[in-house]
């Protein structure tokens, strides 16, 4: 009897302690089943980065055994689009080194220290293989695939140690549709192979992809699979709608995205630094950028009071030591603060050029001022306005001063720094600073025609913006929607270019201005007559064109375009970073993109 009872504790012991196993186990499955966020997008990367490795060996084996250039050709277009499927991940992960891997190919100039980087990575074995692959360049050529080999390791092995959350994948992934409308169908990633249309819709399998990390949801898969048809139906470069594609999907998926971010994803992890913008597509061209994110410090984020302070003083003559002219004497606002004239009647802001007056409109959203970019922040210059001879002629001490003699402005600066109990000269800089940043409004028939669910563009505009941004390639320098040299999305660069512009409108044999642009400040070859790229907004109101004013209408700046630039009329320049042979645009196509340029007018 006993031991029939110790059998049975025993047979019930066995059984917990099975039970207790069976337990463990499945617990254990189960937990190795739910990967994080950041495991599985580690796991989807860098699978995929040793494809692109392994591709790329082959790509080096087909070049060293002089395989059919159609061949090398197609092993690069794979490769480069496998990349683009992970390239949210890559680009939000690691900023500093993408221009190395699928970066334009042109030399990254540090002014700081005088250094000038040659280009690296696809760009830069694209234009290779297309241009000039010979047996002397073939082991440049092999050198070039062999360090993108290298950046891939790294970026594969540092990924393993990266914490990616989902809030990160979430605004990866919302860059990325900004990198496709802006960078993408613009032409901008494949200047010379041109399958970006191709590239586009590997990107949005991508985003598919990584999407589906975040949870499954029928609206992101339907928006995407319905863009991707939509490709597959239309891929000549040329004639692709954008604007269409724009607005009847690209933002569409953003917004669904978006909306997963609002139901499921409460991720604690969003991190709090300050940004040019947040959220997707749609609020990317609605113009909600912070303009605080363009300061140096947090004491110039602007605020109501700075900004209406800041107007008072840029329309006031008493800056002035004859107290004739203000800012608005050159930026008047009724010509969207320009002054009409070919160039400005004296030097100014501190330049030893004669130049051109630019629109301080959208100015805050750069991050570098004057054609020439010698300054960073827009506080930095203002006070060479107020000391030179040729302009305001006073010291800051002066000017201070006199606006201590207007009780208002004396007023409204207590309330606009309530912590500071004297005025000093930054606190003048800033306000005038600060309404300008404010001058950004977004308010044109373009922006309009983006955030209508109907066409407010006529067929003519919509041709002309589709023009712009592919087969003229305007958008490749004057980004969208900003239209000036701020890349996006991270909006952290301005760039300038060297397009050629000639001393007098002349269509042939014309020479280059004399202005050497950004050499007058940085003695370095590589920026020989390299200027700011300018917004083109309210271009109807900034006439004449270019930093010299060389140009009356848009027509000849068209022309000028159309003609390839500097190097199309006849001027020796071979570091030009315009394409150099004509846009071969039909007449029509020219008038186009003038309507086009028209719509760009704030109201
Ligand atoms: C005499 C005419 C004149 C006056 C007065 C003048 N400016 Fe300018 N401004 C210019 C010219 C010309 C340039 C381009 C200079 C260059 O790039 O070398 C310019 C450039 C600028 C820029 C850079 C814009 C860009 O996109 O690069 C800003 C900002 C600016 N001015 C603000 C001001 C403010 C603020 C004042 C008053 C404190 C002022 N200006 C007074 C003629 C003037
Ligand atoms: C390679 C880059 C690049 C491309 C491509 C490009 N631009 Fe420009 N654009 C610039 C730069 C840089 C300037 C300023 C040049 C200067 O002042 O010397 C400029 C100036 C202009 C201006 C004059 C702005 C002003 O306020 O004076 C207009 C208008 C313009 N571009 C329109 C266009 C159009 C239209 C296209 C397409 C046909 C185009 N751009 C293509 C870089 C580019």
């Amino acid at each position: 009897m006993a031991l029939f009872l110790l059998a049975n504790k025993m047979k019930y012991l066995i059984f917990t302690i099975t039970c207790f196993l069976i337990f463990l186990l499945s617990e254990c499955t189960t937990f190795s089943k739910s990967k994080s966020v950041s495991e599985k997008i580690q796991i989807k990367t860098t699978e995929t980065i040793d494809t692109l490795i392994s591709n790329l060996y082959t790509l080096k084996n087909n070049i060293k055994k002089n395989e059919k250039i159609e061949i090398i050709k197609a092993n690069f277009l794979n490769n480069r689009i496998t990349y683009k499927s992970i390239e949210p991940i890559i680009e939000y992960q690691f900023q500093g080194l993408t221009k190395r891997i699928n970066g334009p190919a042109l030399p990254d100039i540090k002014t700081e220290d005088g250094q000038v980087l040659p280009p690296h990575g696809y760009q830069v074995i694209e234009q290779y293989i297309w241009t000039d692959l010979n047996d002397s360049t073939k082991s440049e050529l092999m050198n070039e695939i062999e360090l993108l080999i290298t950046d891939l390791k790294f970026v594969k092995s540092n990924l393993l140690v990266m914490e990616t959350t989902s809030s990160k994948l979430m605004e990866a992934i919302q860059h990325q549709l900004i990198r496709i409308t802006t960078l993408g169908i613009t032409g901008f990633d494949s200047p010379i192979a041109f399958n970006s249309l191709k590239e586009a819709k590997a990107s949005l399998i991508g985003i598919l992809e990584f999407s589906k990390i975040l949870g499954n949801n029928k609206e992101i898969d339907l928006q995407i699979n319905s863009a991707i048809s939509y490709l597959n139906k239309n891929s000549n470069f040329d004639s692709f709608d954008r604007m269409n594609f724009i607005k009847s999907h690209l933002i569409p998926i953003s917004e669904a995205i978006n909306l997963l971010s609002n139901s499921k994803i409460v991720d604690q992890d969003t991190i709090k630094t300050l940004k040019p913008f947040s959220g997707g597509l749609k609020e990317f061209f609605s113009g909600k950028f912070d303009s605080n994110y363009f300061t140096p410090y947090a004491i110039s984020y602007s605020n109501p009071i700075k900004i209406k302070l800041g107007e008072k003083l840029f329309y006031d003559t008493n800056l002035s030591k004859t107290q004739k002219i203000s800012c608005a004497t050159c930026h008047k606002p009724e010509l969207a603060f320009t002054d009409g004239k070919k160039i400005a009647s004296d030097f100014v802001h501190g330049g030893k050029l004669k130049r051109n007056t630019p629109s301080v409109m959208y100015a805050g959203l750069q991050n570098s001022q004057f054609y020439d970019m010698r300054s960073i922040y827009l506080e930095d210059q203002i006070e060479q306005v107020m000391k030179n001879p040729g302009e305001f002629n006073l010291t800051a001490e002066t000017i201070k001063n006199r606006l201590l003699n207007n009780k208002e402005i004396k007023k409204l600066f207590s309330e606009a720094f309530p912590d500071q109990d004297s005025i000093s000269n930054y606190m003048i800089r800033n306000v005038i600073s600060s309404y300008i940043r404010s001058l950004s409004p977004f308010k044109s028939k373009f922006d309009q025609q983006i955030a209508s669910s109907k066409n407010i563009f006529d067929e003519a505009e919509i041709n002309g913006f589709n023009i712009f941004s592919g087969k003229a390639k305007c958008a490749t320098c004057h980004f969208i929607p900003i239209f000036n040299g701020t890349i996006p999305p991270w909006l952290n660069k301005s760039e300038s270019e060297i397009i050629g512009v000639p001393q007098k409108a002349e269509w042939k044999n014309a020479k280059i201005d004399p202005d050497k642009g950004r050499y007058e400040i940085n003695k370095l070859d590589a920026l020989m007559f390299a200027f700011k790229t300018p917004t083109v907004r309210n271009i109807e109101k900034t006439a004449p064109y270019m930093h010299n004013g060389v140009y009356n209408t848009l027509e000849e700046v068209i022309k000028f375009y159309h003609l390839g630039g500097g190097k199309g009329i006849g001027i020796d320049l071979e570091s030009q970073s315009l394409p150099f042979d004509s846009l071969s645009l039909t007449e029509k196509e020219k008038i186009d993109l003038k309507k086009f340029l028209l719509t760009l007018t704030d109201q």
